[in-house]
């Protein structure tokens, strides 16, 4: 899609930028001369022998949490349901979530983890009780929201077995966060316990076989807490790392290597991490901590107030060109954090054993856009969405040696969600088709990628106020390397030239998820609104020029000769 004005506006662009003669990098500073003087606006280098790390395909992980329309009606419709399902799990989310190959899924919560009872969802299903959920006074509630359904009064037909399965359904390893606040640590590795003692040795590894398990399910991934600066129990680090030594000593692993990660920061709560680590490294249990969990949402911080939860957000499907961009430029401050906390947790673990975990990440906007009533925090997702999505994980894959696993938070019908379903409706959001085109990094080689390009510029409460222009990430699979390209502006095209150093493009495939207008967005009725679609991809010399339309990511799959 060529913009009427991008003409004007580049030529605008060039005479500014050879005024103030200087180009515009995101990253490290050392190619900036040399990239400055190209006849494309924009500049992307790869630097094929610059790598970072491989990117774990548990960074394209999801949550999970019993938490309105999230497991009931969005995953769980039941066995007996005449809505197609796969023992109870609706089978198109089933088919559509494996298609993007997710690395991981993160269940129960949320803040639902600290108050939920494991035991409550074992056994048969008839048998199970009903319990109270941790969502059900909430202020979100829509006033016409039924009061006495599953989603404040849990059946528990959803329960370990149940996720299990689903995450076996869809390819993904299974992350359990386990309750710090309000069960004793016994309780945790009894959990363990029940999931991957071998088969035929305790009571709970039978219950697992009566439950449809023979063998261990082989659960790796354990949180220990959630939020446990907040919902999870309002402690301080000190207080928390107690908690955290005493419920992960002497865990036994029964051949499992366990990823035991830790409740970490509230976006850029350094203090949090610092004062952890320190008590951690004091009493000599640092090697314990295989993840740190760092949560960050964007939510629109315009408008004249601080972060006030309920008031200061704003709709997910009307906003303006300030609170287009000030959300993305929030979601865009992912990179700033994890270097600050990768920075802390440095200071008392110099090798970097323990990784990040950005375990609930994506936007949060007001209640009015839920697909139904009792989708609590549910919320409609547009283009905006989708580049928030490509930012967040451009940025993940950019920094692969620092983030070993993320959980964009929620899965269905829940904030940035990659579906939207209701009894027999489903749809795709603009987040699915991101998810779906950086599939191809999974398990490949980051490699150093630099963007230069011009700044994105916008007026934030009356003020000029700028964020980052074209931005990306570049990953290698023998002779494949995939680029993958956010162009956040709302309404320019970016031409870039793409220079690959190292090796030469041979040949070139595109597809771009891009809409005329960037509220665009997927409804029940309407669900193909929003799709990729195949792009050309020019050559030039050993690299690429290609033309980036606004608010837009882009994925260039290359042919290495
Ligand atoms: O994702 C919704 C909630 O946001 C989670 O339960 C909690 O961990 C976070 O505050």
């Amino acid at each position: 899609m060529q913009d009427p004005e991008y003409g004007t506006n580049r030529r605008r662009f060039l005479s500014a930028a050879a005024a103030a003669g200087t180009a515009w990098l995101t990253s490290p500073g050392a190619l900036i001369t040399r990239l400055s003087a190209q006849s494309s606006e924009s500049r992307i280098d790869v630097l094929l022998n610059e790598p970072v790390g491989t990117i774990a395909p548990e960074i394209y992980g999801h949550f999970v949490e019993n938490l309105g329309g999230v497991v009931y009606d969005g995953i769980w419709v039941g066995e007996g349901s005449s809505i197609p399902n796969v023992n109870g799990i609706r089978t198109r989310l089933v088919d559509a979530l494996r298609k993007v190959k997710p690395g991981v899924i993160r269940w129960p919560g949320g803040c639902f983890a600290d108050q939920y009872d494991w035991r409550d969802g074992i056994g048969p299903r008839e048998k199970r009780p009903k319990r109270t959920n941790f969502w059900v006074d909430a202020d979100e509630w829509s006033k016409t929201a039924r009061r006495d359904g599953p989603q404040r009064y849990d059946p528990n037909e959803f329960g370990t077995g149940e996720f299990a399965r689903f995450c076996k359904l869809v390819g993904a390893q299974p992350y359990f966060a386990a309750n710090l606040r309000s069960l004793p640590a016994q309780e945790f590795w009894r959990w363990v316990e029940y999931c991957n003692s071998p088969a035929n040795t305790t009571t709970l590894a039978a219950q697992r076989a009566t439950d449809g398990f023979t063998e261990p399910i082989g659960v790796r991934y354990w949180g220990v807490g959630n939020e446990s600066w907040g919902c999870g129990g309002n402690f301080d680090p000190e207080d928390y790392a107690t908690e955290f030594n005493r419920y992960t000593a002497w865990v036994p692993s029964y051949g499992v290597r366990l990823g035991l990660v830790g409740s970490g920061p509230n976006d850029g709560n350094v203090d949090w991490t610092r004062r952890f680590f320190g008590k951690l490294s004091r009493t000599n249990t640092l090697g314990r901590l295989w993840g740190w969990a760092m949560h960050h949402y964007a939510w629109n911080a315009s408008g004249g107030r601080t972060r006030d939860w309920l008031t200061g957000k704003r709709d997910a499907v009307k906003f303006d060109a300030e609170q287009y961009y000030d959300i993305l430029r929030e979601a865009d401050e992912m990179e700033s954090l994890i270097e600050a906390h990768w920075a802390v947790m440095g200071e008392t673990d110099p090798r970097h054993r323990t990784k990040l975990v950005v375990d609930e990440w994506g936007a949060w906007y007001a209640s009015g856009t839920e697909p139904f009533q009792e989708a609590l925090i549910g919320q409609q997702n547009t283009m905006r969405d989708a580049v928030l999505a490509g930012l967040t994980l451009d940025t993940f894959n950019r920094h692969a040696d620092k983030v070993a696993m993320a959980a964009v938070a929620q899965l269905v019908n829940c904030l940035q969600s990659l579906f939207l379903a209701h009894e027999d409706k489903f749809c795709l959001t603009p987040t699915y088709h991101v998810f779906d085109m950086f599939a191809a990094h999974q398990g490949a080689r980051s490699v150093r990628t630099l963007c230069a390009s011009p700044s994105t510029q916008y007026s934030r409460n009356g003020t000029p106020t700028t964020m980052r222009g074209l931005n990306g990430s570049a990953s290698l699979n023998a002779s494949l390397l995939t680029l993958t390209v956010t162009n956040p502006s709302m309404d320019q095209v970016r031409e870039a030239e793409i220079q690959i150093h190292g090796g030469t493009a041979r040949s070139a495939t595109g597809v771009t998820l891009a809409a005329a207008d960037p509220h665009a967005h997927n409804t029940f009725e309407d669900p193909r609104a929003v799709e990729p679609k195949p792009v050309a991809v020019a050559l030039k010399g050993s690299g690429i020029v290609h033309q980036f339309p606004p608010a837009s990511v882009t994925k260039l799959t290359i042919i290495l000769g």
